[in-house]
This record gives C-alpha cells, structure tokens and sequence, in this order.
C-alpha cells in the first residue's frame, strides 16, 4: 500500500489529523491495533479548551459538540471543606466546555467513515521502518498477513504505550517522568451532577473530582493507593468515601445510583524529546502525558495535531518546510508549560502519603494564597483555559 502519511493510532491525535489532512486533499492510511468499537467505548477526558472546540470546528465535527457540550464558565477548587471558585470567565473572558472523549471520538469517526477514509484495524506488530529515508514505511500484520505501506510521513498517534516512540534510536530520545504515589478510581453515573460545575477537592482521605458528562450523567474520582483495585471498591463504598471527601454541604446534593463503568488510572507526567526523527511526527500521547488534574490530557494532544496538520499541509500545498523543521522544538515550548500546569495542580490537590507536615501546610498556604489572591486565580484560571498555539 501507498499513501502520502501513515498514521499509527486511531485515537484523538490520528483522527483529527486524518480529518485535517483529508481536508487539504492529503492522502493518509490510519492503523490502531483495535477496532472502532473498541476505541469508542474508551471513557477518558471530559473538558475541553477553546482552542480544541476551535480545532473541531475547523474540522467540521462540531455539530454535535456545539449541540450537546456543555459551556462552563468556572470551577471549584476545595480544601477540607473550604471553597475557592475559579472564574474562569470573569479572570480571562474565555471558558471551557464539557464534552466527552467519546463523543468527540465518535464524531470523528463518522466524518472519517463518511469520507471513506482507509484504516486498518485490529493490526499487530506495528514497525516504523526507513524513518532517515525519503520513503519511509509502516510494517504491521492483519489477519495473520504481513503488510507493507510506503508514504512519505509517519505520524506517530499511538499513544503512551505505542511503537512510534519506540522506533526513535535510544541514544536520540530523550525522556523525562515523574510517576505520582497515587491513583484516580473514576465512576460514570446516569444522575445529575452535584454541583454545576467541575468540583476538585482536596481532603485529609485524598483527592476527589466532582465531574459530568451531561446534565444527566455524573463522572467522579478518588484518589486511591496504586495497588488498589477495582473489586475492592463496591458502589456503596465509593458513594461513602466520596461524601466524606465533598464534605457534608456539598454531599448534600448527591445523587447515587449504581456506577456503569468503574476503572483505576495511574498518575504520570512524561515528556520525549524530540518529538521528531527523521520523517517520524510524534503527536499526543505518544510523546507526553500529564496527570489528569488539570483536564489537559487531550487538550495536549490535539494542539500538537493543530500545529502538525498546518506543518504537513504547508509541505504538500507550498513546498514549505519550515514549519516541519521547527515542529518539535514549537510544540516542546508549550508542552513544558501545560507539565508544569497540570503538576502544580496535582502537588496542591492530593494527598502525598510522603508528605511532612510542612509540606502539608505548604498545601494549604498556597490554597489560602489562591483563594485571596485574583492574581494567582488568574494564573491558574488562563492556564485551565488554554495557553495560546505558537507558530
Ligand atoms: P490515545 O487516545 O491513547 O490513542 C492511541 C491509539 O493508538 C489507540 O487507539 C491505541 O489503540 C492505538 N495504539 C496503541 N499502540 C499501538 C500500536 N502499537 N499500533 C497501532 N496502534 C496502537 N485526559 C484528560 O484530560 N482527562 C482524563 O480524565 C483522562 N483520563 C484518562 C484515563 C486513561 C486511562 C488514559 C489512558 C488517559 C486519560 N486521559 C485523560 C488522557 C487522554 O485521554 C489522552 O491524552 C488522549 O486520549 C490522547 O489521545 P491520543 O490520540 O494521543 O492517544
Ligand atoms: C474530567 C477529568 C479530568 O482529569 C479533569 O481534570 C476534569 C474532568 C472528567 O473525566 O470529567
């Protein structure tokens, strides 16, 4: 096979990039080891910043979003028992909108199947080959077959546990991480939220995040051990711990009922450098994770693919290279900056059982600070927002 990208993962990052790269008339093949099903059904992220309802848009899939996202103006951040509102509004005139991975997953993939995008599912033994050559190729197995695909680009969309980064020799890559003492269990539950608007707690017990996904479906977390597991967790102990956490005022509006997903995610910040070799594009996941606190997650991963989509499509409709050569080191510049947002949020809202008690009070000065401070609300509050896109 022959295409002008390879793109490896059919996640955010390979999806949108298709979309985009569709739209400028560019060729590409999308390969994921799973099938649609699969990756539809992945209950991930739930916030997203303008830049990404913009980048939707640009891409045509915001119909739905536009109908159903929900626009949050600002959020709670909690310390045993005490509330700050971030208002996001009024601290920088923009705001975030609540809308599901899934959904935007979903949308995704019936614009890419109505424009009868190639994709290749359920492939394993995924290679990146010839990545220094100016016919790079994409080596996979379907169904037992060994498959060969030739392009001119492989975009690397595979996430944290891919073959792209994997691929870049070790004596180039460079990687940085910090793996958090912790854990978030999260629930989804078809009732209303308890509030509004996104909740963060930080409490004596851990972390607790009060989320949604719709004004009739609720998404919480809890910071749990990292040897927890689900089985140890039935609904009624987690409706318990999670009232203990929210405080009596707040757990006063609950609304339970029984959980129809339930899962532990570790908490990780990484970063590879570079996040090119030779004519390999890491973009999202693939390159960098965040731990959740700050909703950046995907945020991340489609600004990489905003600034990688107009890279590719100024090579292929001017002849441009500029805007490939300065990838990496462009799209660095701001994951740093979005590392260092979501750490500083992990460090104020959980629990560290390493934790002295100096550096608990640390905790709760700086919340004190924030919470009297517009100054430092503003800080937090344009970041939750969205950092602009440079380049
Ligand atoms: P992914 O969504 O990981 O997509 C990568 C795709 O590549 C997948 O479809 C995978 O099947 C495929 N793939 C992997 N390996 C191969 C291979 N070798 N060959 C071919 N295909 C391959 N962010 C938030 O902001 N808030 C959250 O609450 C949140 N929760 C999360 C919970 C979990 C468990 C995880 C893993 C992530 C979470 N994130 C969250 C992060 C957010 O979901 C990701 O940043 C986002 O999915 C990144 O999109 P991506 O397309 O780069 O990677
Ligand atoms: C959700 C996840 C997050 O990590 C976050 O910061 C806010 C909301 C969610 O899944 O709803």
């Amino acid at each position: 096979l022959t295409t002008s990208v390879c793109i490896i993962g059919s996640g955010p990052s390979g999806l949108l990039l298709s979309q985009l790269l569709a739209q400028a008339g560019i060729a590409s093949i999308v390969l994921d080891r799973r099938d649609r099903a699969y990756i539809e059904g992945r209950i991930r992220a739930g916030v997203l910043e303008q830049g990404t309802v913009d980048a939707l848009e640009e891409a045509g899939v915001s119909a739905r979003l536009h109908a159903e996202g929900l626009p949050h103006d600002g959020f709670d951040l909690a310390f045993d028992g005490d509330r700050h509102r971030i208002d996001l509004k009024g601290l920088t005139g923009r705001r975030v909108t609540v809308y599901g991975q899934t959904e935007v997953t979903r949308d995704l993939f019936e614009a890419r199947m109505a424009d009868g995008q190639d994709f290749l599912f359920n492939v394993s033994d995924v290679r990146p080959v010839d990545l220094k050559t100016a016919k790079p190729g994409v080596l996979c197995v379907q169904n037992g077959e060994e498959i060969e695909i030739r392009c001119d680009y492989v975009a690397g969309c595979d996430g944290f546990r891919g073959a792209s980064r994997q691929a870049i020799p070790p004596d180039v890559l460079k990687t940085f991480e910090r793996v958090y003492p912790f854990g978030w269990l999260g629930i989804l539950v078809e009732k209303p939220p308890v509030h509004h608007e996104l909740i963060y707690a930080n409490h004596a017990r851990g972390f607790a995040l009060a989320s949604m996904r719709s004004g009739t479906r609720s998404r919480y977390y809890l910071q749990c051990s990292l040897d927890d597991h689900v089985d140890n967790w039935s609904d009624d102990r987690f409706w318990d711990e999670l009232r203990l956490r929210l405080g009596d005022e707040t757990a006063a509006h609950l609304q339970t009922g029984p959980s129809f997903e339930k899962s532990i995610a570790p908490l990780r910040s990484f970063v590879a450098e570079p996040m090119r070799y030779g004519t390999l594009f890491l973009a999202g996941d693939a390159a960098h994770i965040v731990p959740p606190t700050g909703a950046k997650g995907l945020n991340l991963a489609v600004a990489d693919i905003r600034l990688l989509s107009r890279a590719l499509i100024a090579h292929y409709r001017d002849g441009t290279d500029t805007h490939l050569e300065a990838y990496s080191e462009t799209v660095l510049r701001r994951v740093w900056k979005v590392e260092r947002f979501s750490w500083q949020l992990s460090m104020l809202m959980h629990h560290f059982p390493d934790h002295s008690p100096f550096e608990a009070r640390m905790q709760r000065a700086e919340f004190d600070y924030l919470a009297s401070s517009e100054a430092a609300s503003r800080a937090i509050a344009e970041n939750y927002v969205g950092l602009p896109l440079e380049g």
